[in-house]
């Protein structure tokens, strides 16, 4: 029997700004302080990215980078690189293309996924895909998001929240038993009522009005999606779980996306797991939307071992929300 092929993450690698937004500084912006951020979200500070002219292409291109140097990768070899992101540099080109240009990435095809939170995921699942068919040797995947540029730092109830990153990872065909094993994906459009931005596209597109009235910004009813995100990211954990019949013992990793800790405390009691096996980073970070989830393992690479049993999991803006196992293909370098 041809065994089947899959697709493997053979390097992690990411990359964060070097300025640190803290509590402290957030609570001279506007009327907070660090206690209700550690309690109520369990975010202490975030980075951002400061200069003219720099994106999420500038990140993106550090993690890429970064990547190929790491797992001795030369750009001419990617065959494909996709970008998830909400904060792309400019509405076209992709950045994606931006970053494979940035990068010298010059034999691949290259686009962008906007799946807000959950876009990692749906990114790294459509370029496995690519994998799987043999059509794709070496892909990258991009998660970078430069949040503050869509933060309305006015804005208490969202303010706090947000920081800017990227991770990439490489995906390369594997015929052992390791590799990405199942996924589960979900979107409902109809919660886009409770987290969007209102302006800059082509229903509003920018003008005097709309940069007034505050709406290129990130636009978030809490609670709501709260309620939404709680459930359903454990909901689709569970249920990868299940169906793949891992009980709680068999799984060596949680890596949740990074929104809020009573999120991510909650899905790993719904799925059994103790702390010690949960990936947080979000006291660091906040919540880097499509850079979340490639963070935490870039962070924790070094307690990886080849056949852990991983579950990534994540909800968003969209509605979008999902769960994929992973076997994880390597060990530490
Ligand atoms: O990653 C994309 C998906 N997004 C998420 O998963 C985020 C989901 N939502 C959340 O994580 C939480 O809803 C938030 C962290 C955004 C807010 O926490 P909450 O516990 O839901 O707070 P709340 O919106 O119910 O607000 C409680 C109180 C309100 O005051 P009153 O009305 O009770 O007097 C807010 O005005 O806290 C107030 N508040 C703040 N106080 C101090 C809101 N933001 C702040 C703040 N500092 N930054």
């Amino acid at each position: 029997m041809v065994n089947k092929i899959r697709a493997a993450i053979t390097g992690i690698h990411a990359w964060v700004p070097d300025y640190r937004l803290t509590n402290h500084e957030l609570s001279k912006m506007v009327d907070t302080s660090d206690e209700w951020i550690m309690q109520r979200v369990g975010i202490s500070e975030r980075r951002i990215l400061k200069g003219e002219g720099l994106g999420s292409s500038d990140m993106g291109e550090m993690a890429v980078k970064g990547l190929l140097e790491k797992t001795g990768t030369s750009p001419e070899e990617i065959d494909l690189l996709i970008c998830a992101t909400i904060t792309p540099d400019m509405s076209f080109p992709a950045t994606a293309n931006i970053i494979s240009d940035k990068a010298g990435i010059v034999n691949a095809f290259s686009f962008d996924v906007g799946a807000a939170c959950s876009g990692f995921l749906f990114a790294l699942q459509t370029a496995a895909t690519y994998v799987e068919t043999g059509k794709c040797k070496k892909a990258i995947v991009v998660g970078a998001d430069k949040m503050s540029s869509i933060t309305d730092y006015t804005d208490r109830t969202t303010c706090t929240l947000f920081g800017d990153a990227a991770g990439a990872v490489l995906l390369e065909p594997t015929d052992d038993d390791n590799g990405i094993m199942d996924y589960i994906f979900h979107t409902d459009g109809s919660g886009r009522k409770f987290l969007h931005m209102k302006a800059g596209g082509s229903v509003r597109p920018p003008s005097h009005e709309t940069v007034d009235a505050r709406e290129h910004f990130v636009y978030q009813e809490g609670q709501s999606v709260f309620k939404f995100a709680v459930v359903n990211m454990a909901d689709v954990a569970v249920e990868i779980m299940k169906r793949n019949n891992l009980k709680s013992k068999d799984i060596d990793w949680l890596v949740p996306h990074q929104a809020n800790l009573r999120i991510i405390e909650a899905t790993g009691r719904r799925m059994g797991l103790p702390p010690e096996k949960i990936m947080i980073n979000i006291e660091k970070y906040g919540n880097t939307t499509a850079a979340t989830i490639p963070l935490c393992l870039w962070e924790y690479e070094s307690r990886l071992r080849k056949g852990n049993h991983l579950i990534l999991a994540a909800f968003g803006g969209g509605f979008t929300w999902g769960s994929m196992y992973i076997k994880w293909a390597f060990d530490p370098k």
